[in-house]
């Protein structure tokens, strides 16, 4: 609904009623979710979406706290505390005895640099400290910008309990069958049917279905490779992509990323000519921890450049569906004639969190050697829950419900990327990520991530520090900050904590 300023007054339409809140689960327009979502916040929401539009101009006075009350039918300590919300995000200022404006010149932080990893290989060895963070990634008793997840209540939850409920009911005989299959065919369909979304015309005999992303990735490395061999990866990079390279005693080359397009292609020819790179892991559409999409051309020409070598690509599509555009959504592996690009996904970050341990792989000339290792190394799944996923893939509005995340998410990381640029220190850059929910925070050079990690747990506070991000010794001031939960009065409180104790070290420095 578009903004009007009539005098003094701001039409936004009603606070109350069916837009009411950020928020919205993937279906509901809902009750449940303008119950947690408190008044002022809708109210602050909206009128930063307006800011953030331009239909609130830079330098605009606002409403008074007694007139913005009058007009959203709201108490006056509401309006008061929508006011202050948006002055914790640097979205408007106070000027005394005058009133709000909106602020100039919007201080977002500018996007980091191209990075420079060096350029030969290097044995995965996963940093001391990279379980403990783990194991606090989703610690439910601390307010967690950890895992790369997103908040439970994005997600049409109750669709899923009851596809949940209707594949038990339904397929009630398969729980005292012992299942042996690379995964039921309806969900193997259903998985070659969305794969059309991303460009690619996968056969379903060859797709695997798995324990998750990580296996999917973990399957195609092993066939691709032995102990020893190079594998040419982005940097930085996610963190379980090096677990899995070490658990298969694997190097990595680290290839430089482009906060805005990427893979840089240039550097990785370089690294292909004179390294014995065996395969590339990549995840060219909304990447982790950058939130990249890479133009198309680039994942043209990637597919070219391997294509030619007879090199692998292990393509990971986990996020893929949550790139705001078709265009971005296309996969390299549309632009592969020879079958050498391996795709992997799964099902965590776009149906349903709880869903994580649900992948599949398509992996190309390689298909035949990943379904056998896959009967190798864990045999058949759960099929009651494979049928639950196949109906949500079909029938459950999962198109629906994945343009409601990409609004979400959008919009939770531009509230994010306000709190950085109002509440952490001069010289902090974050990435502007195209799509996906997670942001790379480069802090300035004296401040220790690690520490920061530690400071920010004392405070019940998760980050992921970057050196998790590499295998290298980069990245010591970066972290990785998740905002793919909704944002509520304690979250950004503590995102202004984590900015507040970064200051305190560069102050310390
Ligand atoms: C890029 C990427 N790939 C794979 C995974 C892991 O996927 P799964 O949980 O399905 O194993 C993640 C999880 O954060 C991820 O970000």
């Amino acid at each position: 609904m578009p903004a009007q300023m009539h005098g003094d007054s701001i039409c936004t339409g009603p606070i109350r009623g069916p837009l009411y809140g950020v928020g919205g689960g993937a279906f509901c327009h809902d009750a449940a979710m303008s119950a947690e979502s408190p008044l002022y916040l809708s109210l602050a929401d909206r009128l930063a979406g307006l800011a953030a539009s331009g239909s609130l101009r830079p330098g605009a006075r606002l409403p008074s706290v007694r007139a913005l009350s009058e007009q959203h039918g709201v108490s006056v300590s509401t309006a008061v505390q929508a006011y202050r919300t948006l002055e914790d995000r640097g979205v408007i200022e106070a000027r005394p005895k005058s009133g709000f404006f909106v602020r100039r010149a919007r201080e977002l932080p500018p996007v980091p640099a191209a990075t420079r990893p060096p350029t030969r290989p290097v044995a995965v060895e996963i940093k001391s400290i990279a379980d403990a963070v783990y194991d606090l990634l989703g610690e439910p008793g601390y307010v967690s910008f950890g895992a790369a997840a997103a908040g439970e209540s994005l997600y049409a939850n109750e669709r899923i309990r009851r596809a949940m409920a209707r594949s038990a009911q339904r397929h009630v005989d398969s729980l005292g069958r012992y299942a042996t299959s690379l995964g039921v065919p309806e969900l193997r369909q259903a998985i070659s049917r969305r794969a059309v979304n991303l460009g690619c015309h996968l056969d379903h005999g060859n797709v695997v279905v798995t324990n998750g992303c990580t296996e999917s990735i973990t399957l195609c490395l092993r066939a691709v490779t032995q102990p020893g061999d190079v594998i040419a990866i982005e940097s930085p990079t996610y963190f379980g992509f090096l677990r899995a390279m070490q658990a298969l005693g694997l190097r990595a080359v680290e290839i430089p990323m482009q906060p805005r397009t990427g893979m840089s292609l240039e550097a990785l020819e370089l690294a292909l000519d004179t390294q014995p790179i065996k395969a590339v892991l990549a995840v060219p559409t909304v990447s982790n921890p950058m939130g990249t999409i890479m133009p198309t051309a680039s994942k043209r020409r990637l597919a070219a450049l391997l294509a030619r070598r007879g090199i692998p690509l292990i393509e990971d599509v986990i996020c893929s569906d949550l790139a705001p555009t078709e265009e971005g959504r296309r996969a390299v592996r549309s632009f592969d004639r020879g079958g050498h690009v391996m795709l992997c996904g799964s099902f965590g970050k776009t149906l349903a969190p709880g869903l994580r341990g649900l992948g599949w792989v398509e992996a190309g000339r390689w298909s035949r050697e990943v379904a056998s290792l896959k009967r190798s190394f864990s045999g058949g799944g759960s099929t009651v829950v494979e049928w639950a996923v196949a109906d949500l893939l079909e029938h459950g509005g999962y198109e629906q419900s994945l343009r409601q995340l990409r609004r979400n998410f959008s919009e939770q990381i531009d509230i994010a990327r306000q709190i950085i640029g109002a509440a952490f220190p001069a010289g902090t850059r974050v990435t502007d990520p195209s799509g996906g929910f997670v942001l790379w925070v480069e802090l300035p050079r004296s401040v220790d991530a690690i520490e920061l990690y530690r400071r920010c747990i004392g405070q019940g506070i998760v980050v992921v520090p970057g050196p998790l991000f590499t295998t290298t010794t980069r990245y010591r001031n970066c972290l990785r900050l998740n905002a793919g939960a909704p944002w509520t009065p304690q979250r950004e409180q503590a995102l202004r904590m984590v900015g507040q104790l970064a200051a305190g070290l560069v102050a310390g420095a």
